[in-house]
């Protein structure tokens, strides 16, 4: 666990270019041309268009664009299960990293089943803020129904690809589980928008799927599991989440760990 100095609980120092106020503005300030709505607003009232990515319609129909499947899915037994009993760890090693107490802005990128921005948004300190975004209307539907409390939650309808926030507006994005789903030119996009939006000191989390050790006796059964649904996840077993940062990686502080065998990774950069 990261120590309360490293995390994104405490606010980096403003880089000069946002001296002007733009980087601490409100979420809705922040925004360049979206398709924003907060969690009370109605989704129609904005109408601009976010086209839902090729890989989410032919892959991942059946996991996140269905209503059904939404229904299905929105169990926080399911999401367990679906980690092997390691969603709980997972998710607080996520919210560690972020901070015990959010004081900063953070940025999640695509919604996630069970209770992950519940859990999030219990850390946020009286000055913390937290914006999520999904290019799934359906989800952001969804985790709108599970927000208590939308103050200070901003819930955008937006592409991992193209985010509509200005350059180092965050201190912390987050993406659990996102990496995996995309194909690669799309993932390379992913994470270089999430190192265009998080501030200069401040990190980007990911945590995702890693390849397993030989004697995870997990590896068998979760390679057919993954190329069968979840074809693009295996890249994660051969290369480092570092493959797809600028220049391999090298201007970023990486900090890589692994869990359940190798079967699971929780990597940060930091942004110089
Ligand atoms: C974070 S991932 C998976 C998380 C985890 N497996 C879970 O239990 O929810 C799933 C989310 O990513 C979203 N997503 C996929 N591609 C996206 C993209 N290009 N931009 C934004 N959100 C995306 C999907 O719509 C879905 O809500």
């Amino acid at each position: 666990m990261s120590s309360q100095s490293d995390q994104c609980a405490a606010t980096q120092p403003r880089p000069q270019s946002l001296d002007n106020g733009a980087g601490l503005e409100p979420a809705t300030a922040r925004v360049a041309d979206t398709a924003q709505f907060e969690a009370s607003s109605a989704a129609d009232e904005f109408p601009t268009h976010v086209p839902l990515p090729a890989y989410l319609q032919q892959t991942y129909w059946w996991a996140y664009l269905h209503p059904a499947a939404v229904r299905f899915f929105e169990r926080q037994w399911l999401v367990n299960l679906i980690l092997w009993g390691n969603f709980a760890r997972l998710r607080d090693l996520a919210l560690d990293e972020i901070g015990q107490s959010i004081a900063g802005d953070v940025l999640q990128v695509a919604c996630v089943y069970g209770n992950f921005t519940e859990r999030l948004i219990e850390r946020l300190a009286p000055t913390g803020r937290l914006d999520v975004v999904d290019v799934a209307q359906v989800q952001l539907e969804n985790l709108k129904g599970k927000l208590k409390d939308p103050s200070r939650i901003g819930v955008y309808h937006q592409d991992s690809t193209d985010l509509r926030f200005a350059d180092a507006s965050y201190d912390c994005v987050v993406l659990f589980f996102l990496l995996h789903e995309q194909p690669e030119d799309v993932r390379a996009q992913t994470v270089a928008q999430a190192l265009r939006v998080v501030k200069p000191g401040g990190k980007v989390v990911f945590v995702d799927y890693h390849g397993p050790s030989w004697l995870n006796p997990f590896r068998y059964i979760m390679t057919a599991i993954l190329k069968t649904l979840e074809p693009f996840a295996m890249d994660l077993w051969r290369q480092d989440i570092t493959d797809w940062l600028p220049d391999r990686g090298r201007a970023f502080k990486v900090e890589k760990e692994t869990f359940f065998g190798g079967l699971y990774q929780k990597v940060v950069v930091t942004r110089p």
